[in-house]
């Protein structure tokens, strides 16, 4: 039993010095540690020992098991130092190599435009709101005087997520809900993305930006509105430039015009920017309709406002003489970093 035991040592022993992963440890464990291993079946082989040796063999088989345990042990330590060391090795980093050149992003041309109406505006002493861009056919709609039935609501080709919710087809509605929640003097800008069924083109996209603007206080008349406009105009074109209020209608606003500016590329001689005519048409505007005061809460008799809608990329692509909206919306960067 003894050299039986002893041979059985020296071999799981051999073994282990053989040993090159920590996996064969494991194999090796179960060889000879395991239920089923040799030193586990010798310990079952007891039952054939005379009863007065059995004390002392016991104590052999566990001296052998502590032992075999104790070598796994330090192998699997040696092992592992082994392998950390080579994966250090291999993953060295040569600090000669030269680096990865760092790319800077760029401001979005969209971005920059809104970030210069904003600065205008906020410097005029307007708020700037914003509102959902899944929205209620109610705000986009009926409370802008646009009821079921109204061409205008065709003309517009919208999304409709059910007959109650829509994407919004212009940025109009946050001027009733800015109107629902505030109290005259109201006086905000509201930037944001609107969505109609368009199929792309060079001027056209499903989803494009607005600024709305906002006023409501006693006494607003369409002077405040022409006053403000020519002023924005000229912040953001040069104050060489020449507005022109065109009549046109809107059904949330009464009178509504819509404003063209000289075109600042010839001073309005015509130009190829300006397609000949000297003029560049910018933005809707009016005075919010008096059923759309008082359908958000605000009563006419006592107050009166204006409002305008500029289109973003319109601004964006005009002020950097970019020919084809598509390009707004590639992310090239090549082109992004142009502005
Ligand atoms: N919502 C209009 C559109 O999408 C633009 C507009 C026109 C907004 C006149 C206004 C406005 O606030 O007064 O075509």
């Amino acid at each position: 039993m003894k050299e039986k035991l002893e041979q059985v040592c020296q071999e799981a022993l051999a073994r282990l010095e053989k040993a090159g992963s920590v996996e064969e440890l494991g194999v090796i464990r179960v060889a000879y540690l395991g239920k089923k291993g040799q030193l586990t079946e010798l310990l079952k082989g007891m039952r054939d020992v005379d009863p007065e040796d059995r004390p002392k063999v016991g104590q052999l088989v566990n001296e052998a098991r502590a032992r075999l345990e104790g070598s796994l042990e330090a192998r699997k330590k040696e092992l592992a130092a082994k392998a950390l060391e080579e994966q250090l090795r291999s993953e060295t980093i040569d600090v000669t190599l030269p680096a990865k050149r760092n790319r800077v992003g760029h401001r979005h041309p969209n971005t920059i435009a809104l970030e210069e109406l904003e600065r205008i505006f906020i410097g005029m002493g307007y708020e700037v709101v914003e509102g959902p861009e899944v929205e209620y056919d109610y705000y986009n709609f009926e409370a802008l005087n646009i009821p079921a039935n109204h061409p205008a609501k065709d003309e517009q080709d919208t999304f409709y997520i059910n007959k109650d919710i829509v994407l919004r087809t212009q940025t109009s509605p946050v001027q009733v809900r800015t109107m629902e929640q505030q109290k005259p003097p109201i006086r905000v800008i509201a930037p944001g993305r609107v969505f109609r069924s368009d199929e792309v083109d060079a001027t056209h996209s499903p989803c494009f930006h607005q600024v709305e603007g906002l006023v409501i206080d006693k006494g607003i008349t369409f002077a405040d509105l022409k006053g403000t406009l020519q002023d924005f105009a000229r912040e953001l074109f040069g104050p060489e430039t020449r507005v022109k209020f065109r009549p046109h209608h809107f059904p949330f606003t009464e009178p509504s015009a819509e404003m063209d500016v000289s075109c600042f590329k010839c001073g309005g001689k015509g130009c190829r920017m300006c397609k000949g005519n000297g003029w560049i048409e910018i933005l809707g505007c009016g005075m919010v309709h008096p059923k759309v005061l008082r359908m958000s809460g605000i009563d006419p008799d006592e107050y009166t406002g204006f409002a305008f809608g500029i289109g973003l990329e319109r601004i964006a692509l005009l002020k950097y003489e970019i020919d084809d909206m598509r390009l707004l919306y590639e992310n090239d960067e090549r082109f992004l970093r142009q502005f």
